[in-house]
């Protein structure tokens, strides 16, 4: 019997699409039938941003506030899925708006009910905490999580701050000033996702996803830096206070809101070029007693299990 497979995706620079095809090329063929929907906002979030547009969709991306898109087609909706795999990219430390408006859907529900579910993640770097949220939102809509890949930019956290504001305000995937590293993940990492493909079409195809996961930690699907955790967990005690402050001035492009988002704005930069470096300092200050703590969390993040908090 056909196996189905569906790729549920949202991208606006088509990096994420790129990964996932690279990743699908070897499922195709062998009784493999996939087949694509990209969630489309309604209306769409304009590529390259505007810079007050950017940070003023931090409320409701954190919140996890739904947004409309248009409804999947019924072609997409009336089969029923060996497969699912869906790509996502975080914004403000939260899976992005379009992605959280689809599973929060009764569209969602439909689909994803009791499917396998591969994550698939493209972002700056900081995903940890999107991924615990993520976690909570298939189960929410019965999906069994049943592996995890994450791609991000490699170079070190300030150089890719620069770097991704210069992509998503230009639209280029360019070198900013001729002299920084291109931005967002790899050409070579893009290119590499592929070797994941195997791991899931035999799982596909035995129709046993027990060991996916961890097949796919084997080759090298999740890096966990625990200084980005920290500075995660941090940045989302902190994002939830502003955001709840913000959220009561006022709809998006609101005066009164944007006056907020203003404030917000300077404060992330505080927080990117003063905060996010005496975090580090103190990192590296309680390295050796947080080894045990450190080792805890790398397995805990790079596994697909919920700890409820
Ligand atoms: C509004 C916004 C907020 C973002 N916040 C984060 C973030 O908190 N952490 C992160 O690693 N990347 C962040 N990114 C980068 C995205 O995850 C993603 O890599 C980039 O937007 C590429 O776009 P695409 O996947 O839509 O093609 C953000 C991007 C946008 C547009």
């Amino acid at each position: 019997m056909m196996k189905e497979v569906l790729i549920i995706y949202y991208s606006q620079t088509g990096q994420l699409l790129d990964i996932l095809k690279n990743i699908a090329a070897p499922l195709q063929g062998d009784g493999i039938n996939i087949s694509y929907y990209g969630i489309v906002p309604d209306p769409e979030f304009e590529f390259p941003w505007k810079q007050e547009k950017f940070y003023d969709t931090f409320p409701e991306s954190f919140l996890q506030i739904p947004a409309k898109f248009l409804p999947p087609k019924d072609e997409i909706l009336n089969k029923k899925y060996d497969l699912i795999i869906l790509g996502y990219q975080v914004w403000y430390l939260t899976s992005s708006i379009p992605i959280n408006s689809f599973l929060k859907s009764e569209f969602a529900k439909t689909l994803l009910k009791d499917t396998p579910v591969i994550t698939v993640l493209a972002c700056r770097n900081m995903w940890i905490q999107a991924q615990e949220k993520m976690k909570r939102l298939l189960a929410s809509a019965d999906a069994k999580l049943v592996g995890h890949i994450a791609l991000v930019d490699r170079n070190i956290n300030h150089i890719s701050v620069i770097t991704i504001s210069h992509w998503m305000f230009s639209g280029r995937k360019d070198k900013f000033l001729g002299i920084f590293p291109r931005p967002g993940v790899s050409d070579k990492d893009i290119a590499e996702a592929e070797r994941f493909g195997p791991a899931i079409k035999e799982a596909l195809l035995s129709a046993s996803f027990s060991n996916l996961q961890e097949k796919l930690i084997q080759l090298k699907s999740v890096n966990i830096n625990p200084f980005l955790v920290r500075t995660d967990e941090r940045g989302n005690v902190i994002f939830s206070k502003w955001a709840d402050l913000i959220i009561k001035k006022g709809g998006p492009g609101e005066p009164k809101r944007l006056k907020w988002i203003r404030l917000f704005k300077y404060y992330l930069q505080f927080a990117i070029w003063v905060i996010a470096p005496i975090v580090f300092v103190v990192f590296l200050l309680t390295y050796l007693p947080m080894s045990q703590k450190r080792n805890r969390e790398r397995a805990y993040y790079s596994s697909l299990e919920l700890k409820e908090n």
